[in-house]
């Protein structure tokens, strides 16, 4: 099981932010987690990675839990993009330099960095289109090129578990739609992490998306299979309004 989290909930300054989440993410599967602002998406994210921890009920991620384990290994085991990512990172640094600090999990670079692992941070760029602006520094980059370099520098540990807070936000919809091929790209390699994808957006569920899980303040309002789970009544019921969904080359579309 790569996530499971049977009954838990975690509560901050009184409040619950999640609450009695049932979930479990299974090996070979790929999921999209959808809800509106503050339905605790990130937060959710940010205690798979072990930034913050249940207050109660039992999670494992990558086979290990809570308490028995060092979460520190653990985060080599994940990719994790995230704006609250940006924030840490040292914005003079080169894309590529940004890249090469994934090898070890951390922020900055401490060590030379070895020949084979340049290579394959320029690889990894090459692969997502945007090796041109290796020696460029992050700072300097445009959103999408610097959510590539964070998308290379999660790749570059070959992860198992690949977490992705809003790649597309901030992007125009052409550069949304290149983001959304290069995932595609990345589940279709043959070892390829489970993914999951964070969105406002139900149009970004691409079929590579095998699972949907819905959050609705701080709860699961459905989770399972993207088909079942974007089904009309299904939406209707989690966005409390009448809508529309069409597909499209197999892609989602609603309207309010
Ligand atoms: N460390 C914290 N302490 C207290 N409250 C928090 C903490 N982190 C998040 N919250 C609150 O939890 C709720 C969920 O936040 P979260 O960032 O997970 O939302 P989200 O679903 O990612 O929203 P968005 O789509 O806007 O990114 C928000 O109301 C937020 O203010
Ligand atoms: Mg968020």
């Amino acid at each position: 099981m790569t996530v499971k989290m049977e009954n838990v909930s975690c509560i901050q300054d009184n409040r619950y932010l999640l609450r009695n989440i049932n979930w479990q993410v299974r090996p070979g599967e790929h999921w999209a987690i959808i809800g509106l602002n503050g339905s605790g998406k990130t937060f959710l994210l940010r205690m798979i990675n072990g930034y913050v921890f249940p207050s109660s009920g039992e999670m494992t991620v990558l086979g290990k839990s809570f308490g028995e384990f060092d979460w520190r290994e653990l985060r080599k085991r994940i990719g994790f993009i995230s704006s609250f990512l940006q924030y840490k990172l040292y914005p003079e640094e080169t894309a590529v330099e940004i890249v090469l600090s994934g090898v070890s999990a951390s922020i900055g670079l401490y060590e030379r960095p070895k020949k084979k692992n340049i290579d394959k941070a320029m690889a990894l760029l090459q692969d997502l289109e945007c090796e041109s602006i290796a020696r460029q520094s992050y700072i300097s980059l445009s959103q999408g090129e610097k959510q590539k370099v964070l998308i290379a520098r999660a790749l570059i540990h070959n992860p198992q578990l690949l977490i992705m807070d809003e790649p597309c936000a901030g992007l125009d919809i052409f550069s949304r739609e290149k983001m959304l091929s290069a995932i595609e790209k990345i589940s279709s390699k043959k070892r390829s992490p489970v993914i999951l994808y964070v969105s406002h957006h139900i149009e970004e569920i691409l079929p590579v998306f095998t699972h949907t899980l819905l959050l609705r303040r701080g709860e699961v309002h459905s989770a399972g299979e993207t088909k079942r789970v974007l089904a009309k009544d299904n939406l209707i019921s989690f966005f409390e309004t009448d809508l529309e969904v069409s597909w499209r080359k197999k892609r989602p579309f609603i309207k309010i």
